[in-house]
């Protein structure tokens, strides 16, 4: 999305990340605050849809590492 999430394709956040860190990183967001933040933008914990169970979560990590 331009000037919203990152292009997460070969994505070298998402390589450097065991599966829980990144699973705990989608829950918990990363607010444009954040010294982490590089584009002063929030990711919105969840992804901005609090419905997203943990389960759900996993699953992204799953698919985000067919991504890479
Ligand atoms: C389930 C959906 C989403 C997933 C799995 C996801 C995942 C990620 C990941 C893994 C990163 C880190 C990338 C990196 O630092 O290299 C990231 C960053 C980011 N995401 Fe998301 N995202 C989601 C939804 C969203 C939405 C809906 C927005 C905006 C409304 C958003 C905005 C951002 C922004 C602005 C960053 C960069 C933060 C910074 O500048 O450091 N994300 N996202």
């Amino acid at each position: 999305m331009p000037r919203r999430g990152k292009n997460l394709h070969g994505d070298e956040f998402i390589r450097s990340k065991t599966n829980d860190e990144l699973v705990k990183f989608i829950q918990t967001g990363r607010p444009a605050w954040d010294p982490a933040n590089t584009r002063g933008v929030d990711m919105p914990p969840r992804g901005g849809d609090p419905t997203l169970s943990d389960q759900d979560i996993h699953n992204i990590v799953a698919y985000l590492r067919t991504l890479q």
